[in-house]
């Protein structure tokens, strides 16, 4: 069993009142958390700078820089989280998996895995293989003062589909036929995901994180009988895993409003929701008993300032009907954000009252 280790052992921190860790347990914070998916990345023209001549899987297994870009948008908007500046690729990568993340299209997979003998032919994940991830972390805890550490990994249904599809897919056709043409395969892939996702988050928490999310980005795209037969098994096994950790655990996918019932029961302790349904909505379909995280569409920040804050305030007032809320986007940060949006966002939420 994997524990988070107590403070004293990582010389540091009191983050007993930290809004973010607070709101997750379900209790009552001084101001409602906010943090965004993606807030390290394009939309911060010092992370362009940094990133200019570095290609992003080798930012992400460099601790300095890792460390200074997670930091960037945590000094800039004075967000309640620092989320690791890493990619749920990183682990496969790590492993010796033949992955590369090819700008503006995102992971790509030297050899899909399609076969039995594929997926037998996978490596496992040491804990020294993500050594730089854990650096970085050592090196974020010393910087980061009261703010708390997410640390995070891909779910193994959106992984999967990276690995079978070969890259980045609309429609996850090769993924949904693998799962029913050759069941084995495809279970067989999912037990090896479930390890390496798993191993992936014990180093994490090992080195001192605060909070774990798992991104299912791409669980939307199952029916709610195929999600429980194909996947809600393996990412309750994750979950399950950390579940002794001391971390709360963040489960999030997009286009889930189907499936968050069944989301819910893979056993995390707050749910991630897109911007497609309300928060209170979200939290009555994930059983009515936990936090949620969201939603506002990231492509409202586009949006004139009024009706921006409208759409806050709303979100917000749906957030104070449910067990606990901790405001984000309803998915990624997109490039092209305005960042002093962003910023201003981060006020406006921690000006109205929990
Ligand atoms: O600030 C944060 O949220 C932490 C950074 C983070 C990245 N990837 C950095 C990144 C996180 C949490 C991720 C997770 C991730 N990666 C997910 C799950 C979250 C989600 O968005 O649903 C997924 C599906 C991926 C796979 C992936 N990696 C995609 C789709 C892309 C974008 C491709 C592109 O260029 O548009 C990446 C690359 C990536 N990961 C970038 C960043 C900042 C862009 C790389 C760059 O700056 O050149």
């Amino acid at each position: 069993m994997v524990t988070k280790p107590a403070p004293a052992a990582l010389g540091r921190r009191d983050l007993s009142t930290a809004p973010l860790l607070v709101a997750a347990r379900g209790g009552r914070p001084s101001r409602v958390p906010v943090w965004f998916m993606r807030q390290a990345g394009r939309s911060l023209p010092e992370y362009r700078a940094l990133r200019a001549d570095t290609g992003m899987l080798q930012a992400c297994m460099t601790p300095d820089l890792t460390c200074e870009i997670t930091l960037q948008p945590v000094r800039r908007h004075g967000v309640d989280a620092a989320i690791l500046f890493s990619d749920i690729v990183v682990p496969l990568y790590a492993a010796g998996v033949g992955v590369d993340i090819v700008p503006g299209t995102g992971p790509v997979v030297a050899k899909p895995v399609r076969t039995a003998a594929d997926v037998a032919a996978l490596p496992d994940l040491d804990a020294e293989q993500v050594a730089p991830v854990t650096d970085a972390i050592a090196l974020l805890l010393r910087e980061l003062g009261a703010t708390p550490l997410i640390g995070f990994a891909g779910a193994p249904f959106t992984l999967a589909s990276y690995m079978i599809e070969g890259g980045p897919s609309r429609n996850h056709e090769r993924t949904k036929a693998l799962m029913r043409a050759a069941p084995e395969v495809w279970h067989g892939l999912m037990d090896k995901l479930v390890g390496i996702t798993t191993s992936f988050l014990q180093a994490q928490v090992q080195a001192g994180v605060d909070a774990v999310q798992l991104f299912d980005s791409w669980a939307g795209a199952l029916s709610v009988r195929d999600y429980r037969q194909y996947v809600l098994p393996y990412s309750s096994r994750v979950l399950g895993a950390l579940a002794d950790a001391g971390v709360p655990r963040i489960h999030f996918g997009v286009g889930t409003g189907e499936l968050l019932g069944s989301m819910a029961e893979a056993g995390a302790d707050v749910i991630g929701v897109d911007w497609r349904i309300p928060l209170d909505d979200a939290a009555r379909r994930a059983g009515g008993t936990r936090p949620v995280q969201g939603n506002l569409d990231p492509a409202v920040l586009f949006a004139d300032p009024a009706s921006l804050e409208a759409e806050v305030l709303r979100i917000l007032d749906e957030g104070r009907r449910t067990p606990g809320h901790v405001f984000n986007l309803g998915h990624g940060v997109l490039p092209d954000t305005d960042p002093d949006v962003l910023t201003r966002l981060v006020e406006l939420v921690h000006s109205q009252n929990p």
